[in-house]
């Protein structure tokens, strides 16, 4: 008698999920998985979100949830709300879930009450700063999911110290290196006629550093001090915007743009003397890069980048950032290595253990 073929439900909202999905989602095609994908609308802008469908290849979503912006409660209320009829519905043999978003915790929570497997995608990450929100949805989503597929050994051991059982977990490494290997020399071939030879790239969306008026009035003066050294190119998310705008900050001197879809963003990293940023993907993909890159945060839930990368955390402090910026300049910046496993298979990795281990029940 023949098997019926297991379905996956993949469910995907904001940036960061997307250049993890695409490459899942093609090496479970590969195999023939049965898939469906559930974009909940956590992020929503042409530029934030369909853009990256198109250069990454991601099928056009099955269903879309439409949340929008919102508290974290209501974003995440919303969420479950109107995730858990698709739930219902489908009947997914296995939902993935990816990252550490609002959409990745509501989804992970209406799975564990239907009774329904919940991988997670980029499990084990921790900041151990539960200021951050993602840290919360970190800790929740991995309590609750039933495989923990992790990107390095940090993962592993973050997970067995709060008990999950070993049997769950299964180091793949970096998906999001996948799509970054696969799009590599597209990004290559993307001029950008417009820059100059040498830039900072810098991004900042991080509540810590955009919400609060004065954490981002500091920041901007030391991107100014940096803009006298090295021109500072800043593709600048919608809530920095809005938060620049509120505050009444003064960027004229910095060159802002809109956030950029991600094979032009890669090209920019790639080509950058040096990258700026609070994104928790943005430190992975200056390491595989071999990119000098200073995080304007105090701690960083991918400690591999700082150990083994190019990473080094400055904080909001502008005196380590221009120290840190002094050694660039001269050439004395870090020299890191990648990490194992973050080899453009991660996803192969994954796939090649469901279909080994996954049944189809429904
Ligand atoms: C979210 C994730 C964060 C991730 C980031 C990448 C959570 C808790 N945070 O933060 O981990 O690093 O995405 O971007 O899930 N907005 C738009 N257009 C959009 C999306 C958002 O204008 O397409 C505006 C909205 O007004 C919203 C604000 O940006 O209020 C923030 O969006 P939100 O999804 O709440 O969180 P992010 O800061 O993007």
């Amino acid at each position: 008698m023949s098997q019926a073929t297991p379905h996956i439900l993949h469910v995907v909202g904001a940036r960061p999920n997307f250049m993890k999905v695409a490459p899942v989602m093609r090496a479970l095609e590969r195999r023939s998985f049965r898939q469906t994908l559930v974009h909940t609308g956590q992020h929503y802008d042409v530029n934030m979100s369909d853009v990256f469908f198109q250069q990454l290849g991601i099928p056009a979503p099955d269903v879309n949830l439409s949340v929008g912006a919102g508290s974290h409660a209501c974003q995440t209320a919303d969420i479950m709300t109107r995730f858990e009829p698709v739930v219902v519905e489908h009947k997914p043999d296995l939902v993935l879930v990816y990252g550490d978003v609002n959409s990745t915790v509501a989804a992970t929570l209406v799975c564990a009450k239907l009774r329904v497997l919940v991988g997670h995608v980029e499990a084990g990450l921790r900041s151990f700063d539960r200021s951050m929100p993602e840290e919360i949805n970190r800790l929740v989503t991995d309590q609750l999911a039933d495989l923990l597929f992790t990107p390095s050994e940090d993962g592993d051991l973050n997970l067995q110290r709060e008990g999950v059982a070993a049997d769950k977990i299964h180091r793949v490494g970096n998906v999001m290196i996948d799509s970054l290997v696969r799009l590599l020399p597209e990004a290559i071939k993307s001029a950008n006629h417009y820059l100059p030879d040498r830039y900072a790239l810098v991004t900042l969306h991080r509540p810590s550093n955009v919400d609060d008026g004065g954490a981002l009035k500091g920041i901007l003066t030391s991107l100014l001090e940096v803009n006298r050294q090295l021109p500072v190119v800043f593709p600048t998310h919608p809530r920095t915007r809005q938060r620049i705008a509120e505050f009444g900050l003064d960027t004229t001197q910095l060159r802002l743009l809109d956030p950029l879809p991600y094979v032009e963003f890669l090209g920019l990293q790639r080509r950058a003397t040096v990258v700026i940023t609070d994104s928790g993907g943005i430190q992975e993909e200056t390491t595989y890069l071999g990119v000098p890159c200073l995080t304007v945060r105090e701690n960083t839930e991918r400690p591999v980048t700082v150990s083994l990368g190019t990473n080094t955390l400055v904080g909001q402090d502008g005196r380590r950032l221009r120290e840190e910026l002094a050694r660039i300049l001269e050439n004395r910046g870090k020299q890191g290595v990648v990490p194992a496993l973050w080899d453009g298979h991660a996803a192969d990795r994954i796939a090649d253990f469901l279909a080994a281990n996954l049944r189809a029940v429904s």
